[in-house]
């Protein structure tokens, strides 16, 4: 028998049969058991694909035991230290870190495709001015399947490309547009002269008589570089739900867009890329640090359906490396901010309770990167319904750069699970004066 094999034993029959085990650079084994139905008649059985490879990827390696989370084989620390979020978006997408003219080349790519079609702006009218901006999220970057679609042979891969460098470019617009609309102020154009994070600062805060950038260069300054650091943190983590989601569209040969719609769908649920505003409606439901007893109480009731959101992670069993990179962040934004926030004070002392709380320490639940992200993005002045926002726009470049990979993968058929049926049996309909 091979070494290289599993095999499998029907206990009703006897028989065996071996299927292969195949090997990626790093992590565990896998078994291949596509073959399994046809021999031996049975499906496998794992919601939630808790033990399932769904595909062979190239991009991200996470290590949830020992905390390693690698983009393209290089530590999430060590890009979090050295680059700045354009330079990871290309690493992610071309699997090499740019040279400096290859990133002036990638930036000249971007921000050739920033500007918003003018009927776009037509499409947020649409909207009224209090509605979830992910709500106007999935809206509006679904509606970009209608600009760009006639066009489109997306077995080309320039023009694949140039959709994937696209939907990087036009999303910072798209959220900070969102946000205009729902205080009715004025949409702004993106400026070539910034960089990625300061664009969409200013798209987002500027005003007539004063750009962003020069409001208050101190906290300018901070805000660019926590939002860099945060852009880079979210940037892709494997096939994670919303990854997942855009791989399955996209193995329909979908438009693309629309792909990425359905990607920011699944992100938008308190429990993925919704939990950093969850945090803060947590937080702000808590009320005290006086109360933090009574709901980690609750945290714990299995009849009660509470959860302490921003801790504990599928993946992640000891600890989540990008929370560590951000809680130093966290904190020096918060020393840096203006405005003193009790809620900010409230997250610190819930997050230490629940890390000495039994429970917590038990079932490995550790503050998550979002449970300091929503913590960030309010001292940077974020509205709370436009975190996920946030995430969206960073988890761009991790999603573009996964449906780039599908058709270069062998085993890149359409996506469709099995399933256990566990409903009536073939029965007969009774005609209605006999039911
Ligand atoms: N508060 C209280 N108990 C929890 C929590 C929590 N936040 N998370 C997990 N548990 C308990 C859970 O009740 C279960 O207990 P038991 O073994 O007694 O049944 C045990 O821990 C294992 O939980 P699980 O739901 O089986 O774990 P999972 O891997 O399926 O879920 C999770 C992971 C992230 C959905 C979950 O931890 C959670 O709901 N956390 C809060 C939401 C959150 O912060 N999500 C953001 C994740 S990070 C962003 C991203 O990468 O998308």
């Amino acid at each position: 028998m091979s070494k290289d094999t599993l095999t499998i034993t029907d206990n009703s029959t006897g028989n065996e049969v071996e299927y292969p085990l195949l090997k990626g650079t790093l992590g565990n084994p896998t078994v291949d058991v596509r073959a399994l139905k046809n021999d031996l008649g049975y499906f496998t059985f794992d919601p939630g694909f808790v033990s399932t490879a769904s595909c062979k990827s190239a991009i991200t390696y996470i290590d949830g035991e020992q905390g390693i989370l690698l983009y393209r084989g290089y530590p999430i620390e060590e890009l979090a230290e050295n680059c700045s979020f354009l330079e990871v978006a290309y690493l992610l997408i071309h699997g090499e870190l740019p040279n400096e003219q290859e990133l002036n080349h990638f930036k000249f790519e971007i921000d050739d495709r920033t500007v918003l079609h003018e009927s776009l702006r037509v499409f947020f009218d649409g909207f009224h001015y209090d509605a979830h901006p992910m709500a106007m999220m999935v809206g509006v970057v679904g509606s970009l399947s209608a600009f760009y679609h006639s066009d489109l042979d997306i077995s080309d891969p320039d023009n694949r490309y140039i959709c994937a460098t696209r939907m990087i470019a036009k999303i910072p617009a798209i959220a900070a547009a969102c946000y205009r609309h729902s205080i009715g102020a004025p949409f702004v154009y993106p400026r070539v002269d910034l960089d990625y994070c300061e664009n969409f600062l200013n798209m987002m805060f500027s005003r007539p008589e004063k750009r962003f950038i020069e409001q208050a260069r101190s906290i300018d300054e901070t805000a660019v570089k926590a939002l860099n650091l945060l852009f880079i943190l979210h940037a892709d983590h494997e096939q994670n739900a919303s990854t997942s989601t855009v791989r399955l569209a996209g193995s329909t040969g979908a438009n693309p867009y629309a792909c990425i719609a359905a990607g920011i769908a699944a992100l938008w649920g308190p429990a993925h890329g919704g939990a950093n505003e969850a945090v803060l409606s947590m937080l702000k439901e808590i009320g005290t640090v006086e109360r933090i007893p009574e709901y980690i109480a609750k945290a714990k009731d299995k009849d009660d359906p509470f959860r302490l959101m921003g801790f504990g992670h599928r993946v992640y069993k000891n600890f989540d490396p990008r929370a560590t990179i951000i809680r130093q962040t966290c904190h020096e934004v918060l020393r840096q901010s203006c405005q003193p926030d009790p809620l900010f004070d409230l997250a610190m002392a819930l997050e230490e309770y629940a890390l000495q709380d039994d429970y917590f320490i038990e079932k490995k639940l550790y503050p998550n990167v979002d449970f300091y992200s929503g913590i960030i993005y309010k001292a940077l002045g974020i509205p709370v319904d436009m975190f996920t926002v946030m995430f969206t726009i960073a988890r761009t470049a991790g999603w573009v750069a996964h449906w780039l990979e599908m058709p270069g993968d062998a085993g890149n058929v359409i996506g469709r699970p099995r399933q256990l049926y566990v409903g009536p049996s073939q029965r007969e309909v009774m005609p209605l004066h006999r039911r």
